[in-house]
């Protein structure tokens, strides 16, 4: 197998040099353990519609795309403009604005539950309140999710993320048997467990497509078969849209599938490339998290922050949910690129990698092991990483296309059926 870092090396120097300097400052040399990779992650001095492009004057494609936030490229002129009028004006109040209230009408229309909002600035807040609320609303403890699931850095669901699936990812977690996992797309397994714990279940937290966990769509019979079950225990059903939402139609997933979710989380799009988390849901739900109205041993108290509901979020995330809604045929666009990605990788392997996802998400598997198909994450982990990681980094080296090596790519507005013809020339290289 060839050897792509010399290459790398070459055309990174300056990465290099800026990245030993983030070495000596930052733990690992980043802020979030997904963003190094070998031999050093080569650092961004700009970006633009499809486009990264390095210290080094180096320009990728980029289908890493802000942690999958930013669907219609990086600085959409929209969004740009809207940001630039709210900084004319300051970009902190700390105050109730106007602001909040535009985008949770356009949020309230598209997502029928989000019945009630809470702003936060991460996906990882949203959902570590979902996890709180649900347990205050059941006065119950254990939390279920999925083997795979990623729901942020919450120490409430920091568990079962990665194979093989059973530990928690970090030491200093407590009440670490409050949070079980169950068997994606396995009714029967999932069902098993969830009933030996179900007296005391609060709540089920599912991605209806597992992200970090192989990009693996969640099929309808498998999430109507636990809701039916969690309804009927008198659980909440927690749907986590933090990607999914706002990715593939104006609006989450769960409506295509006819389900009913409880809460749902959002991130990512809804904030139009700022941070934001949302939580939402039912409101006899959410009213739990009133302190007007409920005794401190009733209530939740979630939500909040110094930043949430900030103007420039809620003005970017206006902004971007207002363009796709205007615009549509953003979805048909880049759905259809992703299932001409999908269908084309496939062909260039010939039989010897899966490539799962749905719309405009897309992830390589090279199979492995006697894995043939993929629809859960522990048959996601057995197929082989390390090629995985080879093969984005050498795009990365060679061919000026950049997927965070390991990860899931997500398509943009930007990109065109050529943008995915060079992927397809790039694996043929590969
Ligand atoms: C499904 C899902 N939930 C939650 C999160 C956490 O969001 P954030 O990184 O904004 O904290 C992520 C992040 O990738 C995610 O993919």
């Amino acid at each position: 197998m060839k050897n792509y870092n010399s290459e790398y090396r070459k055309k990174t120097r300056t990465s290099a040099k800026i990245f030993a300097r983030s070495l000596k400052l930052h733990v690992h040399g980043v802020s979030h353990n997904i963003r190094f990779y070998e031999p050093y992650p080569f650092v961004v001095k700009s970006s633009r519609g499809k486009n990264l492009v390095d210290v080094d004057n180096n320009k990728y494609t980029d289908y890493w795309m802000g942690h999958w936030s930013l669907i219609l490229g990086h600085g959409p002129k929209n969004v740009k403009e809207s940001l630039k009028k709210q900084i004319d004006k300051s970009w902190m109040y700390g105050t109730v604005n106007e602001q909040t209230i535009k985008l949770s009408e356009l949020i309230s229309k598209a997502v029928p539950v989000a019945e009630k909002i809470r702003y936060v600035t991460s996906g990882t807040e949203a959902t570590m309140y979902a996890v709180r609320l649900a347990r205050s609303v059941t006065g119950r403890k254990i939390i279920a999710k999925i083997d795979g699931g990623w729901h942020g850095y919450t120490s409430d669901l920091l568990k079962s993320v990665n194979w093989p699936f059973t530990e928690s990812e970090s030491s200093g977690i407590t009440n670490e048997e409050e949070i079980i996992s169950i068997p994606y797309n396995n009714l029967e397994g999932s069902l098993k467990i969830l009933k030996k714990y179900a007296k005391n279940l609060a709540g089920v937290i599912i991605e209806p497509v597992l992200g970090g966990g192989g990009c693996i769509p969640a099929s309808k019979e498998y999430l109507k078969g636990i809701q039916e079950f969690i309804h009927k225990n008198k659980s909440l059903f927690i749907l986590d849209e933090i990607v999914t939402g706002f990715r593939f139609r104006y609006g989450c997933l769960y409506p295509t599938m006819k389900l009913d979710p409880d809460i749902v989380t959002l991130g990512k799009i809804v904030g139009g490339g700022m941070a934001i988390g949302v939580m939402c849901g039912k409101k006899e739900i959410m009213e739990y998290a009133d302190t007007a109205r409920k005794k401190k041993s009733e209530r939740s108290y979630v939500g909040g922050g110094t930043f949430s509901a900030n103007p420039v979020s809620m003005v970017s995330g206006y902004a971007m949910l207002s363009h796709l809604k205007s615009k549509k045929s953003v979805y048909s666009k880049i759905n259809s690129l992703g299932e001409f990605a999908r269908k084309e990788i496939r062909n260039v392997f010939d039989g010897k990698v899966v490539v799962t996802g749905k719309g405009s998400l897309f992830m390589t598997h090279f199979l492995k092991d006697g894995i043939t198909e993929i629809t859960n994450a522990v048959q996601a982990a057995r197929c082989d990483g390390v090629m995985l990681a080879k093969y984005h980094f050498k795009m990365i080296a060679n061919n000026g296309i950049f997927f965070l090596p390991g990860k899931l790519g997500a398509i943009s507005d930007t990109h065109s059926k050529d943008d995915i013809k060079k992927i397809v020339l790039a694996s043929e290289d590969f």
